[in-house]
């Protein structure tokens, strides 16, 4: 329990300045430098599909940069998978962890959807939930609409006054063992995900990760802020308008919830949310599964997969970074994995030399736990968001 003088100094404490500066451009030919690859199976999800390494997902063609200039991550749906096997995707997560007081961008013109799909754009930091995670853009299956999310240790939770468009689903971020739901935000804005989203031009979201709070903004294309849209060196989200989802520090210190974020871009398949029964089936239509009949699965997963693959792609114009601080990295000092600030990666604009396919050391260390329980909050979400009527027309 806090004090509150504790929270009178976080109050009056270093206030977050308005305007951040660009520490890390991922884009063009140049993209996925800066980016570990995480090799092997989604063994935190449940999800059915395995990871492959930067080489195979490169020969593969599940990771490349377009002729537009645009990256592109994807689910292998052309390989034959026998029953009992999984498929091969994509995930991805920055070398650099990005400390409080840093701002995300991701614009995309398409983000993977179709039955048993799940991708995500999200965050994570070390020791997992110590470190915190927050989930930009997060949905599955035929959902119509994106939800963003954090998950902390308990002792966060977002304030009943937050101004905010979206709809609160979930107010504990907690993600104790007993209560690891988190506190999740659905869009309210037409088209942030799936055929809606893809056919209108994609969009862009911000997320702001500082010492006042946690905000995501999502735009379409008619709605990007000026400083977004020019591509400049700095953004003051000061200027934006009110973001869709927000949890201010008034009940969540950011500081003590939230540890510099690595940045994950991945796709996986059914699994605790994607392929949970009664959401599968309020958003695939279809009978009823168990624990027993994966039907998520042997619909889509198996065979020569589902012809919906065909949309489960992300089409990414950049994702950028900007702070003021610099970007950090995990080193072994004295035996033990520590944030030190990364020196290779002074300028933001791709000159920093490309990473090695594998993980980088501590890269993976909190994902696998976090992701899991971001899983569950889905299901908590879905649970009470599934009774107020989902519209779900059948295909
Ligand atoms: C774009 O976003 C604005 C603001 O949310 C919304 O009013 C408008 O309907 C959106 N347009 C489309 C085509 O989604
Ligand atoms: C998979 O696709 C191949 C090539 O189109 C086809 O010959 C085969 O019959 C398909 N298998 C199944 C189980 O659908
Ligand atoms: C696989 O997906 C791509 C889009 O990424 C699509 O163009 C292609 O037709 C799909 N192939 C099959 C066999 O579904
Ligand atoms: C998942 O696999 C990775 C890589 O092998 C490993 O580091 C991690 O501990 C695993 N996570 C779980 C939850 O088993």
């Amino acid at each position: 329990m806090r004090s509150s003088a504790v929270l009178l100094l976080a109050a009056s404490g270093t206030p977050a300045l308005a305007a951040y500066n660009l520490v890390k451009d991922f884009s063009g030919t140049g993209f996925f430098n800066g980016w570990d690859f995480f090799n092997g199976f989604d063994n935190t999800t449940n999800g059915h599909v395995n990871y492959l390494d930067q080489a195979n997902a490169t020969a593969d063609h599940l990771a490349f940069v377009n002729g537009n200039g645009q990256a592109i991550i994807k689910l292998d749906n052309t390989s034959f998978v026998p029953f009992n096997q999984k498929r091969n995707s994509v995930k991805i997560i920055t070398h650099d962890f990005f400390p409080i007081g840093s701002v995300f961008l991701f614009d995309a013109t398409h983000v993977p959807f179709g039955c048993s799909v799940w991708p995500s754009f999200w965050t994570m930091g070390q020791n997992w939930p110590q470190g915190g995670e927050i989930d930009v853009f997060e949905a599955v299956n035929h959902m119509t609409f994106d939800q963003m999310t954090l998950h902390a240790i308990g002792g966060c939770t977002q304030a009943p006054s937050a101004m905010q468009l979206g709809k609160t689903a979930g107010s504990d971020c907690s993600a104790g063992a007993n209560s690891s739901q988190g506190c999740t935000v659905q869009e309210t804005q037409p088209n942030s995900f799936g055929d809606g989203f893809n056919s209108n031009g994609g969009g862009v979201w911000g997320a702001k990760f500082d010492t006042d709070g946690i905000f995501i903004w999502f735009w379409n294309r008619s709605n990007i802020p000026a400083d977004v849209a020019s591509g400049g060196n700095s953004v003051d989200p000061t200027t934006w308008q009110t973001p869709s989802a927000a949890w201010p520090s008034s009940t969540c210190d950011i500081s003590q919830f939230f540890a510099p974020q690595q940045l994950v871009i991945d796709i996986t398949l059914c699994g605790d949310f994607a392929g949970q029964p009664t959401i599968y089936q309020q958003t695939c239509g279809g009978p009823l599964g168990n624990s027993t009949v994966d039907i998520c699965y042997i619909d889509n997963v198996i065979n020569n997969g589902t012809a919906e693959y065909a949309n489960a792609f992300f089409e990414i114009n950049y994702v950028k970074v900007f702070s003021n601080t610099t970007p950090l990295e995990a080193t072994t000092a004295s035996g033990s994995v520590v944030l030190a600030p990364d020196t290779a990666s002074a300028s933001a604009t791709g000159t920093a030399p490309a990473q090695s396919g594998s993980a980088g050391a501590g890269g993976n260390t909190g994902g696998s736990n976090g992701a899991q329980t971001a899983v569950r909050a889905g299901l908590a979400v879905w649970a009470a968001t599934l009774g107020a009527g989902f519209a779900w027309a059948m295909l």
